[in-house]
């Protein structure tokens, strides 16, 4: 029996989907347990290529179980018509390989109209969210006025719930954001028909998880984001709703904290960012375009280009330190192949000359700082058919040992190309 967290460390798009789908091979059970489908997962698996939103990354492994923990936000439409899309491509999704927490908040109509009629509000200060609905979803849970899954199978429930959130939603939307209000009538009814359909696969996920683990199981808890979108611990405002950090995986999923082994967080070799706020390290010149272009750096759930630039050891270091992180997954390495140089910022410089090795609150302060960069020699041979890793060119590991050492944790997985086959297995998962 054992317990992994998977964990971004930057800004979201590190590559955890492709790091779920290979370690599911060895797990019982895979759960999600936070964000929504602002989340946009890939896997290739040979040579087919595949984006989750919701459905957690271990999926088209036979003989697991997925399954979609309390803390979660759910848009139901978004989650049936993943379901279908898989089935068309021949991997049928039944209640026996996916089930989704009773406690888990509904994305509702209403919240993608105020994430996005917000985000229009505040013109050059919008954070750049993905539009879906997440923070309003997130925030009428802690304000306890939430639609859970549970609601969907109580048509009593549900009806009063969407009543009075209509009426609170439609007074904010038109009489505050310039917007317009939305009836209730058809979204109860079209949410009692995604009740409908989703029935058989709304449990208890909590207690189910307890027996995956008091039965011997490996469980595999699959973050999405990255430490640096963290609501508490991230570049706030410029953050996601939720917690991307691993402590999140046990109030998300419901499991005990005493329960997980390990933690991984996953490294993307350079640093994206997709949407507003700070980003020391980015390169806006030609080096950026050049890594935009060979990384395919597009978002996943919007299209959007991700901003680019040199990886941060400040950054994953924190991260590291606030998932309390066993291991490092590196991936994306084979993008930086063919730079004759290249760059990871070790501290921050203020205006004072005094070196910051953490992101500090404040974002004034975090804007006055200059990035303070070690620099590497490059490699220019081919890595994606390294399956090994002595196979590595001595300056791509040089490179990657001086990540570890910044980042105070020990390399775990590298990858060298998008495909589940291209990756490098340094320590093991699930001992
Ligand atoms: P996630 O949100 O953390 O799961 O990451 P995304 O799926 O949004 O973005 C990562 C992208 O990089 C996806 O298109 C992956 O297929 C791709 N990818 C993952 N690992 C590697 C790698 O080692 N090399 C290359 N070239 N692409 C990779
Ligand atoms: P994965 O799981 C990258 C970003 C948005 C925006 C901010 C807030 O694929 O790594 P939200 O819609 O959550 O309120 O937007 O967070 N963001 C992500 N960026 N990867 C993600 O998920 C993200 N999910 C949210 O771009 O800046
Ligand atoms: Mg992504």
């Amino acid at each position: 029996m054992a317990c992994l967290v998977i964990v971004g460390t930057q800004w979201g798009d590190e590559g955890k989907g492709k790091v779920v789908d290979l370690l599911a091979e060895q797990a019982t059970a895979i759960a999600r347990f936070q964000g929504g489908n602002n989340a946009g997962h890939t896997l290739v698996v040979g040579g087919d290529k595949f984006i989750f939103h919701l459905i957690p990354s271990g999926v088209l492994h036979q003989d697991k179980t997925c399954y979609i923990g309390n803390g979660v936000v759910i848009d139901p439409a978004v989650l049936l018509t993943e379901m279908d899309r898989l089935a068309e491509r021949g991997h049928a999704v039944g209640p026996d390989k996916l089930k989704i927490s009773e406690r888990a908040h509904v994305i509702m109509p209403y919240h993608q109209a105020l994430d996005q009629a917000r985000e229009k509000a505040k013109g050059r200060e919008a954070i750049g969210t993905t539009g879906r609905g997440i923070g309003p979803c997130y925030e009428d849970k802690a304000a306890r006025v939430g639609v859970r899954m549970i609601d969907l199978l109580e048509p009593e429930a549900l009806t009063r719930k969407v009543e009075e959130n209509t009426a609170a939603k439609n007074y904010l939307l038109t009489g505050y954001l310039n917007s317009e209000g939305i009836p209730a009538e058809p979204i109860i009814a079209q949410y009692l028909e995604y009740g409908r359909r989703l029935a058989p696969f709304i449990s208890d996920v909590a207690l189910e998880l307890d027996q995956v683990l008091a039965s011997g199981g490996n469980l595999l808890l699959e973050g999405a984001q990255g430490t640096h979108l963290d609501l508490d611990h991230g570049t706030y405002p410029y953050v996601t709703s939720s917690n991307p950090v691993a402590g999140a995986a046990c109030t998300g999923a419901g499991v005990g904290v005493t329960r997980l082994n390990q933690v991984w967080g996953v490294v993307k070799a350079y640093t994206t960012r997709v949407g507003g706020g700070p980003f020391l390290t980015e390169l806006t010149d030609g080096t950026g375009r050049w890594i935009q272009e060979k990384g395919a750096e597009f978002g996943a759930t919007t299209g959007r280009p991700r901003r680019c630039g040199w990886l941060d050891a400040v950054v994953v270091r924190q991260s590291v330190r606030l998932s309390g992180m066993t291991g490092l997954c590196v991936t994306k390495l084979d993008v930086l192949t063919g730079l004759e140089r290249l760059n990871i910022c070790v501290g921050y410089r203020q205006p004072s000359g005094e070196l910051l090795e953490r992101v500090p609150a404040s974002l004034t302060q975090l804007a006055a700082c200059e990035p303070v960069y070690e620099e590497f020699t490059g490699w220019s041979e081919d890595i994606t058919g390294c399956r090994d890793y002595q196979d590595l060119p001595e300056t791509c590991r040089a490179y990657l040992e001086r990540l570890a050492e910044l980042a105070g944790a020990p390399l775990a997985v590298v990858s060298v190309g998008a495909d589940r086959e291209q990756t490098i297995m340094l320590r093991e998962a699930w001992a």
